[in-house]
């Protein structure tokens, strides 16, 4: 992982560089624009970053004699781990982080890291809309110097590998799969029968291509815009999780706004939700089609069924853990009821070459 010390020295240079130019950005007229750092974890064309230049111009646009949002992709100010620390202290002012890794900051986050806990696509996002589920959760870390201010749609995690492809739980016997830094998907992937391996995320393709790990899971968007998809050839929608990205904030420079500023911002975060979620659509499509197409990637439509069952009792350990997130869980099994399996999940259809070679999926929903 020499990689990842490389990175971390490019990181400290940026940081240095960057302070460099606060200060002597201090001594010249930019001395009034305060610079708004943002960094995140994908490539420029991600809708991540799509979306969040989408808020660098809102924000430029309407307070640019007082701000200047620069936004940083590909980890290069860290990884997100790093990336939530220089924001909880101030170093940045925002930055995206899985919901994964935020469970290490707070307990409230492990909820949306369950397996199967939506039914359906249309139930994960209103859950995720809904301000009286989320606000508890994403305030929980205000105390920590930094909150959630909106999601991210991440689409479904789903195991992909390099030559064994997983067609039920007992095909992930013996491989070792990268999974998020996140106590819940190490259980996840405990009960499910493969051997967890935790990394960062930039530290997956590295791992594939020597074979220090078999597999990972993540969502289509990997095998293409990470190269995932070079090296491994079977991917199975399982359908595991729907786990949000979520954009956090400094405490103090949120609560340091004025009203009117506040209000900017507001509706710029508002923007990067609406925006990413647009986009994400459309380049899920595309890169289900590229990783099929170019990398030759076989999607698999495997039963959910046993994948579900195996992963019930993880249900259970978080909400006896954590007996706050009880009522949350109600609320999401509402609108579960609300939104059963449903016509959102149509993307993950086999394509006309995949139906030759797959059987009919038969549950669409998250939840088998
Ligand atoms: C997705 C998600 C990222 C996350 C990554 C991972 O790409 O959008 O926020 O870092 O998965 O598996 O680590």
């Amino acid at each position: 992982m020499g990689d990842s010390i490389y990175k971390r020295k490019i990181c400290l240079c940026i940081l240095l560089t960057l302070l460099c130019f606060t200060l002597g950005g201090c001594m010249g007229n930019e001395a009034k624009r305060r610079i708004v750092r943002i960094g995140h974890n994908q490539s420029t064309s991600h809708p991540i970053h799509i979306a969040l230049t989408a808020f660098q111009d809102y924000v430029n646009e309407n307070l640019g004699d007082r701000y200047v949002v620069e936004v940083y992709p590909s980890e290069l100010l860290g990884s997100q781990t790093d990336m939530v620390q220089l924001t909880q202290t101030g170093a940045i002012d925002f930055c995206v982080a899985s919901n994964a890794i935020l469970e290490t900051f707070s307990k409230n986050y492990e909820i949306f890291n369950l397996p199967y806990l939506f039914a359906s696509t249309q139930a994960y996002h209103h859950v995720m809309d809904d301000p009286a589920v989320t606000g508890p959760i994403f305030d929980s870390t205000k105390k920590a110097g930094f909150l959630a201010v909106t999601w991210l749609d991440a689409g479904t995690r789903n195991f992909y590998t390099i030559n064994r492809p997983i067609e039920s739980p007992a095909d992930l016997k013996g491989l070792k799969i990268r999974v998020q830094q996140s106590p819940t998907n190490i259980e996840m992937m405990r009960l499910l029968g493969g051997s967890a391996t935790p990394m960062g995320f930039g530290e997956v393709y590295t791992a594939l291509q020597s074979g220090i790990i078999d597999g990972a899971e993540n969502n289509e968007m990997a095998l293409t815009d990470n190269g995932h998809g070079d090296v491994c050839k079977y991917y199975s929608y399982d359908m595991h999780q729907m786990v949000p990205d979520i954009l956090i904030g400094n405490r103090m420079f949120l609560e340091g706004l004025s009203k009117e500023e506040q209000a900017v911002f507001e509706e710029g975060f508002q923007i990067v939700n609406r925006v990413e979620r647009e986009e994400w659509v459309k380049a899920v499509e595309r890169a289900k089609k590229r990783a099929e197409e170019e990398q030759k990637v076989t999607f698999l439509y495997p039963d959910q069924k046993p994948f579900v069952e195996a992963c019930q009792l993880l249900h259970h350990k978080v909400l006896d853990g954590t007996p706050q997130l009880k009522p949350v869980y109600e609320a999401i099994q509402a609108y579960n009821q609300q939104y059963p399996s449903s016509a959102g999940d149509a993307n993950i259809e086999p394509s006309e070459a995949g139906k030759e070679r797959e059987q009919d999926p038969s549950g669409k929903g998250n939840n088998g």
